[in-house]
Protein backbone atom coordinates (compact mmCIF):
# COMPACT_ATOMS: atom_id res chain seq x y z
CA UNK A 1 0.00 0.00 0.00
CA UNK A 2 1.56 3.67 -0.97
CA UNK A 3 1.92 5.89 1.86
CA UNK A 4 0.64 9.80 1.40
CA UNK A 5 2.86 12.80 2.43
CA UNK A 6 -0.51 14.74 2.94
CA UNK A 7 -3.76 12.80 4.67
CA UNK A 8 -7.01 15.01 5.01
CA UNK A 9 -9.42 13.43 7.29
CA UNK A 10 -13.28 14.10 7.15
CA UNK A 11 -16.49 12.12 7.90
CA UNK A 12 -17.29 12.13 4.57
CA UNK A 13 -15.25 11.45 1.31
CA UNK A 14 -15.61 13.79 -1.42
CA UNK A 15 -17.43 11.56 -3.38
CA UNK A 16 -21.64 10.71 -4.54
CA UNK A 17 -22.35 7.88 -5.86
CA UNK A 18 -24.32 7.79 -8.90
CA UNK A 19 -25.63 5.56 -11.25
CA UNK A 20 -23.58 5.08 -14.84
CA UNK A 21 -24.77 4.38 -18.01
CA UNK A 22 -25.12 0.42 -17.33
CA UNK A 23 -26.99 0.91 -14.35
CA UNK A 24 -23.66 0.15 -12.13
CA UNK A 25 -22.54 2.09 -9.28
CA UNK A 26 -20.11 4.93 -9.76
CA UNK A 27 -18.38 7.47 -8.18
CA UNK A 28 -17.77 11.25 -8.67
CA UNK A 29 -16.00 13.85 -6.55
CA UNK A 30 -18.71 16.20 -5.19
CA UNK A 31 -17.75 20.14 -5.94
CA UNK A 32 -17.12 21.15 -1.95
CA UNK A 33 -15.24 24.25 -1.45
CA UNK A 34 -12.83 22.08 0.49
CA UNK A 35 -11.91 19.73 -2.35
CA UNK A 36 -11.09 21.92 -4.56
CA UNK A 37 -8.77 23.59 -1.62
CA UNK A 38 -6.78 20.72 -1.63
CA UNK A 39 -6.88 18.99 -5.15
CA UNK A 40 -3.88 20.92 -6.15
CA UNK A 41 -1.57 20.27 -2.90
CA UNK A 42 -3.08 16.57 -2.93
CA UNK A 43 -1.89 15.70 -6.32
CA UNK A 44 1.34 16.98 -5.44
CA UNK A 45 2.28 15.62 -2.56
CA UNK A 46 1.04 12.31 -2.57
CA UNK A 47 -2.26 12.92 -1.09
CA UNK A 48 -4.63 10.10 0.79
CA UNK A 49 -8.09 11.21 1.68
CA UNK A 50 -9.85 8.74 4.48
CA UNK A 51 -13.64 8.96 4.83
CA UNK A 52 -17.17 7.79 5.06
CA UNK A 53 -19.10 7.35 2.14
CA UNK A 54 -21.86 8.18 3.03
CA UNK A 55 -24.04 4.81 3.41
CA UNK A 56 -24.06 2.40 6.09
CA UNK A 57 -22.73 -1.39 5.52
CA UNK A 58 -20.97 -1.03 2.67
CA UNK A 59 -17.38 -2.68 2.72
CA UNK A 60 -15.22 -0.81 -0.44
CA UNK A 61 -11.73 -1.11 -1.23
CA UNK A 62 -9.48 2.35 -1.22
CA UNK A 63 -9.67 3.99 -5.18
CA UNK A 64 -8.57 6.74 -6.88
CA UNK A 65 -10.39 9.49 -8.73
CA UNK A 66 -8.88 12.60 -10.10
CA UNK A 67 -5.64 12.02 -8.70
CA UNK A 68 -6.41 11.59 -5.06
CA UNK A 69 -6.27 8.08 -3.04
CA UNK A 70 -9.48 7.50 -1.33
CA UNK A 71 -9.89 5.64 1.45
CA UNK A 72 -13.15 4.53 2.82
CA UNK A 73 -13.92 3.82 6.08
CA UNK A 74 -17.21 1.57 6.79
CA UNK A 75 -19.95 2.61 9.08
CA UNK A 76 -22.70 -0.01 10.41
CA UNK A 77 -26.22 0.85 10.30
CA UNK A 78 -25.78 1.29 14.07
CA UNK A 79 -22.82 3.17 14.40
CA UNK A 80 -24.83 5.26 11.97
CA UNK A 81 -27.26 6.09 14.03
CA UNK A 82 -25.22 6.25 16.86
CA UNK A 83 -22.04 7.90 15.76
CA UNK A 84 -23.49 10.54 12.94
CA UNK A 85 -26.84 10.76 13.69
CA UNK A 86 -26.51 10.38 17.30
CA UNK A 87 -23.50 11.93 18.80
CA UNK A 88 -22.57 13.95 15.96
CA UNK A 89 -26.25 15.70 14.99
CA UNK A 90 -28.30 15.14 18.14
CA UNK A 91 -25.90 16.17 20.58
CA UNK A 92 -22.33 18.04 19.51
CA UNK A 93 -24.34 19.71 16.55
CA UNK A 94 -27.37 21.19 18.91
CA UNK A 95 -24.73 21.76 22.03
CA UNK A 96 -22.48 23.78 19.77
CA UNK A 97 -24.64 25.76 18.15
CA UNK A 98 -25.93 26.69 21.41
CA UNK A 99 -28.43 24.49 22.47
CA UNK A 100 -31.11 25.76 19.67
CA UNK A 101 -32.66 22.44 19.82
CA UNK A 102 -31.77 20.58 23.34
CA UNK A 103 -28.59 17.95 22.90
CA UNK A 104 -29.26 14.66 24.02
CA UNK A 105 -27.14 13.11 26.28
CA UNK A 106 -26.43 9.09 25.99
CA UNK A 107 -24.04 6.88 27.13
CA UNK A 108 -24.33 4.58 23.93
CA UNK A 109 -23.93 7.42 21.44
CA UNK A 110 -20.31 7.94 23.19
CA UNK A 111 -19.47 4.68 23.08
CA UNK A 112 -20.02 4.73 19.28
CA UNK A 113 -18.34 8.00 18.91
CA UNK A 114 -14.85 6.63 20.41
CA UNK A 115 -15.21 3.67 18.67
CA UNK A 116 -15.46 4.95 15.38
CA UNK A 117 -12.86 7.67 15.96
CA UNK A 118 -10.24 5.12 16.87
CA UNK A 119 -11.37 3.65 13.18
CA UNK A 120 -11.03 7.29 11.27
CA UNK A 121 -7.17 7.67 12.96
CA UNK A 122 -6.21 3.81 12.77
CA UNK A 123 -6.90 4.61 8.73
CA UNK A 124 -5.07 7.75 9.05
CA UNK A 125 -1.98 6.25 10.88
CA UNK A 126 -1.82 3.25 8.44
CA UNK A 127 -1.82 5.42 5.14
CA UNK A 128 0.32 8.28 6.42
CA UNK A 129 4.18 8.70 5.77
CA UNK A 130 6.70 9.08 8.10
CA UNK A 131 7.08 12.76 8.92
CA UNK A 132 3.72 13.28 6.82
CA UNK A 133 1.15 15.84 7.55
CA UNK A 134 -2.41 14.85 8.74
CA UNK A 135 -5.30 17.28 8.64
CA UNK A 136 -8.41 16.48 10.61
CA UNK A 137 -11.97 18.39 9.43
CA UNK A 138 -14.75 18.99 12.06
CA UNK A 139 -17.19 17.89 15.06
CA UNK A 140 -17.69 14.47 13.89
CA UNK A 141 -13.94 13.76 14.61
CA UNK A 142 -12.50 15.36 18.05
CA UNK A 143 -11.15 12.37 19.57
CA UNK A 144 -8.82 11.66 16.34
CA UNK A 145 -5.91 14.30 16.55
CA UNK A 146 -4.79 12.86 20.06
CA UNK A 147 -5.63 9.44 18.93
CA UNK A 148 -3.23 9.72 15.59
CA UNK A 149 -0.52 11.44 18.07
CA UNK A 150 -0.82 8.08 19.92
CA UNK A 151 -0.38 6.33 17.43
CA UNK A 152 2.10 8.17 15.28
CA UNK A 153 4.32 10.72 17.14
CA UNK A 154 6.32 11.79 13.88
CA UNK A 155 3.37 12.98 12.47
CA UNK A 156 2.16 17.13 12.23
CA UNK A 157 -2.02 17.20 12.80
CA UNK A 158 -3.57 20.16 11.99
CA UNK A 159 -7.55 20.13 13.08
CA UNK A 160 -10.08 22.50 12.01
CA UNK A 161 -13.81 22.65 13.25
CA UNK A 162 -16.12 24.00 11.10
CA UNK A 163 -19.05 24.79 13.45
CA UNK A 164 -18.94 27.27 16.20
CA UNK A 165 -17.48 26.45 19.69
CA UNK A 166 -20.30 27.20 22.40
CA UNK A 167 -19.34 29.78 25.64
CA UNK A 168 -17.95 27.79 28.62
CA UNK A 169 -21.22 28.06 30.24
CA UNK A 170 -22.54 25.61 27.67
CA UNK A 171 -19.64 23.09 26.59
CA UNK A 172 -19.96 22.28 30.41
CA UNK A 173 -22.72 20.35 29.98
CA UNK A 174 -21.15 17.79 27.88
CA UNK A 175 -20.96 14.83 30.30
CA UNK A 176 -17.34 13.85 28.01
CA UNK A 177 -16.02 17.74 28.23
CA UNK A 178 -12.46 16.67 29.31
CA UNK A 179 -11.77 14.01 26.93
CA UNK A 180 -12.75 15.95 23.89
CA UNK A 181 -10.97 18.83 24.97
CA UNK A 182 -8.04 16.23 25.07
CA UNK A 183 -8.88 14.63 21.59
CA UNK A 184 -8.85 18.17 20.03
CA UNK A 185 -5.33 19.18 22.00
CA UNK A 186 -3.50 15.87 20.04
CA UNK A 187 -3.38 18.67 17.00
CA UNK A 188 -0.79 21.15 16.94
CA UNK A 189 -2.83 23.65 15.14
CA UNK A 190 -6.44 24.17 16.20
CA UNK A 191 -8.64 26.14 13.72
CA UNK A 192 -11.64 27.86 14.59
CA UNK A 193 -13.80 29.98 11.93
CA UNK A 194 -14.00 33.57 14.34
CA UNK A 195 -11.77 34.26 16.94
CA UNK A 196 -14.43 34.55 19.39
CA UNK A 197 -14.70 30.49 18.98
CA UNK A 198 -10.93 29.93 19.48
CA UNK A 199 -11.50 31.96 22.81
CA UNK A 200 -14.34 29.77 24.06
CA UNK A 201 -12.04 26.95 23.84
CA UNK A 202 -8.69 28.11 25.14
CA UNK A 203 -11.15 29.00 28.34
CA UNK A 204 -12.71 25.86 28.48
CA UNK A 205 -9.30 24.37 28.45
CA UNK A 206 -7.84 26.79 30.79
CA UNK A 207 -10.87 26.43 33.26
CA UNK A 208 -11.37 22.37 32.74
CA UNK A 209 -7.53 20.96 32.41
CA UNK A 210 -6.19 23.68 34.24
CA UNK A 211 -2.99 23.67 31.26
CA UNK A 212 -1.44 27.00 30.55
CA UNK A 213 -2.22 29.16 28.03
CA UNK A 214 -0.40 32.13 26.66
CA UNK A 215 -2.03 34.24 23.61
CA UNK A 216 -3.17 31.50 21.33
CA UNK A 217 -0.91 29.08 22.46
CA UNK A 218 -1.22 26.08 24.97
CA UNK A 219 1.39 23.95 26.82
CA UNK A 220 0.38 20.52 26.59
CA UNK A 221 1.64 18.03 28.99
CA UNK A 222 3.19 14.76 27.66
CA UNK A 223 4.67 11.28 28.93
CA UNK A 224 8.39 13.09 28.67
CA UNK A 225 7.47 17.06 28.90
CA UNK A 226 5.43 19.16 27.04
CA UNK A 227 4.50 20.13 23.68
CA UNK A 228 2.56 23.38 22.39
CA UNK A 229 -0.82 23.66 20.63
CA UNK A 230 -1.88 26.52 19.14
CA UNK A 231 -5.86 27.43 18.77
CA UNK A 232 -7.00 30.52 16.69
CA UNK A 233 -9.45 31.21 13.79
CA UNK A 234 -8.73 30.81 10.03
CA UNK A 235 -12.17 31.99 8.77
CA UNK A 236 -12.97 29.77 5.48
CA UNK A 237 -14.15 30.53 2.41
CA UNK A 238 -15.07 29.29 -1.04
CA UNK A 239 -13.54 28.13 -3.96
CA UNK A 240 -14.53 31.68 -5.84
CA UNK A 241 -13.61 31.00 -9.50
CA UNK A 242 -16.65 28.96 -10.47
CA UNK A 243 -18.90 31.34 -9.44
CA UNK A 244 -17.14 33.91 -11.19
CA UNK A 245 -17.20 31.50 -14.60
CA UNK A 246 -20.85 30.07 -14.32
CA UNK A 247 -22.18 33.67 -13.38
CA UNK A 248 -20.85 35.30 -16.67
CA UNK A 249 -22.05 32.20 -19.02
CA UNK A 250 -24.89 33.53 -21.15
CA UNK A 251 -26.94 30.66 -20.69
CA UNK A 252 -26.77 30.87 -17.11
CA UNK A 253 -28.21 34.44 -17.43
CA UNK A 254 -30.21 33.26 -19.51
CA UNK A 255 -31.66 30.81 -16.62
CA UNK A 256 -31.81 33.95 -14.14
CA UNK A 257 -34.52 35.30 -16.52
CA UNK A 258 -36.30 32.66 -17.22
CA UNK A 259 -36.39 31.90 -13.03
CA UNK A 260 -37.62 35.25 -13.08
CA UNK A 261 -40.28 34.76 -15.56
CA UNK A 262 -41.61 31.61 -13.94
CA UNK A 263 -42.10 33.35 -10.99
CA UNK A 264 -44.54 35.86 -13.08
CA UNK A 265 -42.03 38.91 -13.12
CA UNK A 266 -41.78 39.84 -9.39
CA UNK A 267 -40.76 43.35 -8.81
CA UNK A 268 -38.36 41.87 -5.67
CA UNK A 269 -37.09 38.37 -5.71
CA UNK A 270 -36.00 37.81 -2.68
CA UNK A 271 -34.13 34.07 -1.87
CA UNK A 272 -33.28 31.92 1.21
CA UNK A 273 -30.85 28.91 0.33
CA UNK A 274 -29.95 26.30 3.34
CA UNK A 275 -29.98 22.95 4.05
CA UNK A 276 -32.99 22.41 5.93
CA UNK A 277 -31.30 22.65 9.51
CA UNK A 278 -32.98 24.41 12.58
CA UNK A 279 -29.88 26.56 13.15
CA UNK A 280 -30.69 28.36 9.84
CA UNK A 281 -33.54 30.94 11.22
CA UNK A 282 -35.94 29.82 8.34
CA UNK A 283 -38.31 29.50 10.51
CA UNK A 284 -37.85 33.39 11.80
CA UNK A 285 -37.58 34.58 8.59
CA UNK A 286 -40.62 32.99 7.04
CA UNK A 287 -42.43 34.86 10.08
CA UNK A 288 -41.20 38.34 9.08
CA UNK A 289 -41.69 38.09 5.64
CA UNK A 290 -45.26 36.63 6.46
CA UNK A 291 -45.86 39.50 8.88
CA UNK A 292 -44.69 41.92 5.90
CA UNK A 293 -47.24 40.55 2.98
CA UNK A 294 -50.04 40.43 6.10
CA UNK A 295 -49.23 43.91 7.57
CA UNK A 296 -49.41 45.46 3.68
CA UNK A 297 -45.95 46.51 3.56
CA UNK A 298 -45.26 43.90 0.94
CA UNK A 299 -47.60 42.86 -1.48
CA UNK A 300 -47.57 39.74 -3.42
CA UNK A 301 -47.42 40.96 -6.95
CA UNK A 302 -44.68 42.83 -6.65
CA UNK A 303 -42.56 40.40 -4.61
CA UNK A 304 -41.61 36.16 -3.99
CA UNK A 305 -39.31 34.65 -1.64
CA UNK A 306 -37.98 31.66 -3.43
CA UNK A 307 -36.75 29.02 -0.14
CA UNK A 308 -34.66 26.38 -1.12
CA UNK A 309 -34.15 23.57 1.57
CA UNK A 310 -32.29 21.06 0.80
CA UNK A 311 -32.89 17.70 2.72
CA UNK A 312 -30.50 16.90 5.52
CA UNK A 313 -30.30 14.31 8.53
CA UNK A 314 -33.48 13.76 7.94
CA UNK A 315 -33.97 10.69 10.52
CA UNK A 316 -32.88 12.79 13.26
CA UNK A 317 -35.84 13.87 15.85
CA UNK A 318 -35.25 17.49 15.32
CA UNK A 319 -34.89 17.91 11.75
CA UNK A 320 -37.90 15.94 11.26
CA UNK A 321 -39.95 18.25 13.70
CA UNK A 322 -38.69 21.41 11.82
CA UNK A 323 -39.67 20.01 8.39
CA UNK A 324 -43.35 19.74 9.34
CA UNK A 325 -43.27 22.94 11.07
CA UNK A 326 -41.47 25.37 7.97
CA UNK A 327 -44.11 23.25 5.87
CA UNK A 328 -47.11 24.05 8.15
CA UNK A 329 -46.28 28.11 7.72
CA UNK A 330 -44.99 27.76 4.32
CA UNK A 331 -48.54 26.43 3.28
CA UNK A 332 -50.63 28.81 5.53
CA UNK A 333 -48.62 32.19 4.38
CA UNK A 334 -49.34 31.03 0.09
CA UNK A 335 -52.92 29.79 1.01
CA UNK A 336 -53.61 33.38 2.89
CA UNK A 337 -51.85 35.33 0.16
CA UNK A 338 -51.44 33.58 -3.14
CA UNK A 339 -53.22 34.58 -6.26
CA UNK A 340 -53.78 32.41 -9.35
CA UNK A 341 -50.93 34.23 -10.66
CA UNK A 342 -48.15 34.50 -7.73
CA UNK A 343 -47.00 33.05 -5.31
CA UNK A 344 -45.93 34.65 -1.51
CA UNK A 345 -43.96 31.32 -1.22
CA UNK A 346 -41.79 29.40 -3.88
CA UNK A 347 -40.67 26.58 -1.04
CA UNK A 348 -38.22 23.63 -2.69
CA UNK A 349 -37.05 21.10 -0.03
CA UNK A 350 -34.84 19.64 -2.73
CA UNK A 351 -30.85 20.14 -3.84
CA UNK A 352 -29.32 21.61 -7.32
CA UNK A 353 -26.65 21.62 -9.20
CA UNK A 354 -24.11 24.75 -8.68
CA UNK A 355 -25.55 25.90 -12.11
CA UNK A 356 -28.89 26.42 -10.95
CA UNK A 357 -27.74 27.84 -7.96
CA UNK A 358 -25.84 30.85 -9.46
CA UNK A 359 -28.90 31.07 -11.95
CA UNK A 360 -30.95 31.78 -8.90
CA UNK A 361 -28.58 34.38 -7.45
CA UNK A 362 -28.25 36.11 -10.25
CA UNK A 363 -31.94 36.31 -10.02
CA UNK A 364 -32.30 37.67 -6.43
CA UNK A 365 -32.73 41.19 -5.32
CA UNK A 366 -32.19 40.10 -1.96
CA UNK A 367 -30.48 37.30 0.04
CA UNK A 368 -31.62 36.48 3.22
CA UNK A 369 -29.08 34.48 5.58
CA UNK A 370 -30.94 34.81 8.94
CA UNK A 371 -29.01 31.57 10.87
CA UNK A 372 -29.30 31.67 14.71
CA UNK A 373 -25.66 30.41 14.82
CA UNK A 374 -23.91 29.36 12.16
CA UNK A 375 -19.92 28.46 12.15
CA UNK A 376 -19.31 30.25 8.76
CA UNK A 377 -22.17 30.38 6.22
CA UNK A 378 -20.68 29.84 2.65
CA UNK A 379 -24.42 30.80 1.26
CA UNK A 380 -23.49 34.45 1.98
CA UNK A 381 -20.28 34.35 0.13
CA UNK A 382 -21.43 32.39 -2.89
CA UNK A 383 -24.42 35.05 -3.26
CA UNK A 384 -21.65 37.62 -2.96
CA UNK A 385 -18.86 36.15 -5.52
CA UNK A 386 -21.85 35.38 -8.36
CA UNK A 387 -22.64 39.28 -8.15
CA UNK A 388 -20.36 40.49 -10.73
CA UNK A 389 -22.65 42.83 -11.62
CA UNK A 390 -23.10 44.60 -7.96
CA UNK A 391 -26.60 44.76 -7.48
CA UNK A 392 -28.47 42.85 -5.01
CA UNK A 393 -28.82 43.13 -1.40
CA UNK A 394 -27.48 41.05 1.44
CA UNK A 395 -28.85 40.46 4.83
CA UNK A 396 -26.91 38.72 7.21
CA UNK A 397 -27.33 37.35 10.49
CA UNK A 398 -24.74 38.95 13.36
CA UNK A 399 -24.38 35.36 14.29
CA UNK A 400 -23.04 33.89 11.77
CA UNK A 401 -18.98 33.50 11.25
CA UNK A 402 -19.35 35.65 7.53
CA UNK A 403 -20.57 38.36 9.76
CA UNK A 404 -16.92 39.13 11.12
CA UNK A 405 -15.71 39.95 7.49
CA UNK A 406 -18.97 41.03 5.34
CA UNK A 407 -19.57 44.32 7.23
CA UNK A 408 -21.38 46.28 4.36
CA UNK A 409 -24.03 43.30 4.53
CA UNK A 410 -27.36 44.94 6.26
CA UNK A 411 -26.96 43.20 9.87
CA UNK A 412 -29.70 41.55 11.69
CA UNK A 413 -31.02 40.10 15.10
CA UNK A 414 -32.98 37.20 13.50
CA UNK A 415 -34.51 37.08 17.30
CA UNK A 416 -35.68 40.11 16.83
CA UNK A 417 -38.77 40.04 14.46
CA UNK A 418 -39.60 43.78 14.59
CA UNK A 419 -35.66 44.37 13.19
CA UNK A 420 -35.65 41.69 10.69
CA UNK A 421 -38.81 43.03 9.14
CA UNK A 422 -37.40 46.37 8.84
CA UNK A 423 -34.20 44.86 7.62
CA UNK A 424 -36.28 43.06 4.91
CA UNK A 425 -37.71 46.33 3.88
CA UNK A 426 -34.20 48.08 3.96
CA UNK A 427 -32.98 46.02 1.46
CA UNK A 428 -36.25 46.02 -0.76
CA UNK A 429 -36.21 49.46 -0.77
CA UNK A 430 -32.75 49.95 -1.24
CA UNK A 431 -31.42 52.41 -4.13
CA UNK A 432 -28.93 50.85 -7.42
CA UNK A 433 -26.35 53.15 -6.50
CA UNK A 434 -26.65 52.03 -2.18
CA UNK A 435 -26.24 48.27 -3.30
CA UNK A 436 -23.56 49.13 -6.03
CA UNK A 437 -21.50 50.85 -2.84
CA UNK A 438 -21.90 47.94 -0.62
CA UNK A 439 -21.63 44.89 -3.17
CA UNK A 440 -18.21 46.26 -4.95
CA UNK A 441 -16.84 46.28 -0.95
CA UNK A 442 -18.52 42.52 -0.25
CA UNK A 443 -16.73 41.24 -3.31
CA UNK A 444 -13.36 42.89 -2.96
CA UNK A 445 -13.66 40.78 0.95
CA UNK A 446 -14.76 37.41 -0.84
CA UNK A 447 -12.30 37.61 -3.58
CA UNK A 448 -9.68 37.88 -2.09
CA UNK A 449 -10.29 36.03 0.87
CA UNK A 450 -10.75 32.48 -1.42
CA UNK A 451 -10.57 28.98 0.16
CA UNK A 452 -7.53 28.83 -1.57
CA UNK A 453 -6.00 31.85 1.01
CA UNK A 454 -7.83 29.66 3.85
CA UNK A 455 -6.37 26.34 3.41
CA UNK A 456 -2.53 27.90 2.74
CA UNK A 457 -2.75 30.02 6.12
CA UNK A 458 -3.75 27.22 7.93
CA UNK A 459 -1.01 24.93 6.44
CA UNK A 460 1.33 27.85 7.02
CA UNK A 461 0.97 28.10 10.28
CA UNK A 462 1.07 23.49 10.75
CA UNK A 463 4.51 24.60 8.89
CA UNK A 464 6.15 26.99 11.38
CA UNK A 465 4.71 24.56 14.09
CA UNK A 466 6.23 21.54 12.48
CA UNK A 467 9.76 24.02 12.34
CA UNK A 468 9.83 24.82 15.82
C1 LIG B 1 -21.94 21.24 8.02
C2 LIG B 1 -20.78 20.53 8.70
C3 LIG B 1 -20.14 19.50 7.78
C4 LIG B 1 -21.20 18.59 7.21
C5 LIG B 1 -22.28 19.41 6.49
C6 LIG B 1 -23.41 18.54 5.90
O1 LIG B 1 -21.47 22.09 7.05
O2 LIG B 1 -19.83 21.45 9.18
O3 LIG B 1 -19.18 18.74 8.49
O4 LIG B 1 -20.62 17.65 6.32
O5 LIG B 1 -22.84 20.30 7.43
O6 LIG B 1 -23.98 17.71 6.88
P1 LIG B 1 -23.96 16.12 6.76
O7 LIG B 1 -24.46 15.65 8.08
O8 LIG B 1 -24.89 15.81 5.63
O9 LIG B 1 -22.55 15.68 6.46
Amino acid sequence: MSLADFVVVANRLPVDRVVGPDGEDEWRTSPGGLVAALEPMMRSARGAWVGWAGQPDIELDRFEINGIDLIPVPLSGEEVADYYEGFANDTIWPLYHDVIAPPQYHREWWEAYVKVNRRFAEAAADVVAPNGTVWVHDYQLQLVPQMIRELRDDVTIGYFHHIPFPAHGLYAQLPWRDQVLKGLLGADVIGFQRAQDATYFLTAVRRRLRHEVKGSSVTVPTADGTRTAVARAFPISIDTAPYLELAARPEVRARAAEIRASLGNPKKILLGVDRLDYTKGIRHRIKAYGELLEDGRLNVDDVTLVQVASPSRERVDAYVHLRDEIELAVGRINGDHDTMGHTAIRYLHQGYPREEMVALYLAADVMLVTALRDGMNLVAKEYVATRADNRGVLVLSEFTGAADELRQAVRVNPHDIAGLKDAIMTAVEMSPAEQGKRMRSLRRRVLENDVNAWSSSFLRALDDVRRR
